[in-house]
């Protein structure tokens, strides 16, 4: 690993969060839309040919919701990956993907740009709101259309929502993703009452404790990424 990251850009934000702590209840206050309107969508930081052993990230927007705050969530985490030169990344938004929720694939239809993006990576970065105490439908539709993309890498997580902070769709989605042959990261960002967290610009309010939970997770999930990057090259991974 090392070099450093291609081509940067996207927009700020941040937003506040901690690596663990789970409420148990909801409300249904909760359960509002009123987090504050979306921001605009985050630039793409493109992997690039010239930096091989950089690792490469998916990072997966897991709301279509109309007015979402997944996008502000996005930017944040697209400058902490800005900041380090071990990473680069590239978007998969569940809102762009355009994916049936039946399983019937067109008979001339090619692989899937989502999917090509999903095979290129080495790790991902899931980004979940928490939806009735687990994660959007959207996304497991996103996560089912594919299959052996997962398979042998690690998968990250960054939840938000009310007073959980997403922490519960976070465990769903472990469930999940053990089905896929991926591991998942122990450490998250889980960002509670997120919409108040963030100023009008995207900012995160008290960005300290929140930039410091996405090291921990990015420093684990970049060791995990290596680790199975040398692994499948060695010895491809047979399920
Ligand atoms: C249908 C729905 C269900 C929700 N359920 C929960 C919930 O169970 N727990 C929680 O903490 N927040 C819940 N929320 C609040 C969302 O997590 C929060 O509004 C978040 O910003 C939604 O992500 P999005 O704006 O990117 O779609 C819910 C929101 C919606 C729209």
């Amino acid at each position: 690993m090392t070099s450093t990251s291609s081509t940067a850009t996207a927009s700020t934000a941040t937003t506040s969060a901690s690596t663990t702590s789970a409420s148990t209840t909801s409300t249904p206050a909760e359960n509002s839309s009123a987090e504050k309107p979306s921001a605009e969508k985050p630039s793409v930081q493109k992997p690039s040919a010239e930096n091989p052993s950089v690792l490469r990230l998916a990072v997966i927007i897991g709301s279509n919701r109309e007015g979402r705050f997944g996008p502000v969530i996005a930017a944040w985490l697209l400058d902490r990956i800005r900041e380090r030169a071990d990473l680069m990344a590239e978007i998969v938004d569940v809102a762009d993907a355009q994916l049936p929720t039946t399983f019937a694939r067109p008979p001339q239809a090619g692989p899937h740009e989502v999917a090509r993006t999903l095979e290129a990576a080495d790790a991902f970065v899931v980004l979940t709101p928490e939806y009735n105490h687990s994660f959007p439908a959207a996304l497991k539709n996103l996560i089912d259309w594919h299959y052996t993309e997962w398979r042998a890498k690690p998968v990250a997580f960054v939840s938000y929502g009310g007073v959980s902070g997403g922490l519960r769709a976070t465990e769903h989605l472990r469930q999940v993703f053990a089905e896929l042959h991926a591991t998942t990261i122990r450490d998250t960002v889980s960002f509670h009452n997120a919409g108040a967290s963030f100023d009008d610009e995207g900012r995160h309010r008290e960005p300290a404790g929140v930039n410091a939970a996405a090291k921990v997770m990015l420093d684990q999930l970049v060791w995990w990424g290596e680790a199975l990057r040398e692994a499948r090259a060695a010895r491809p991974y047979a399920g």
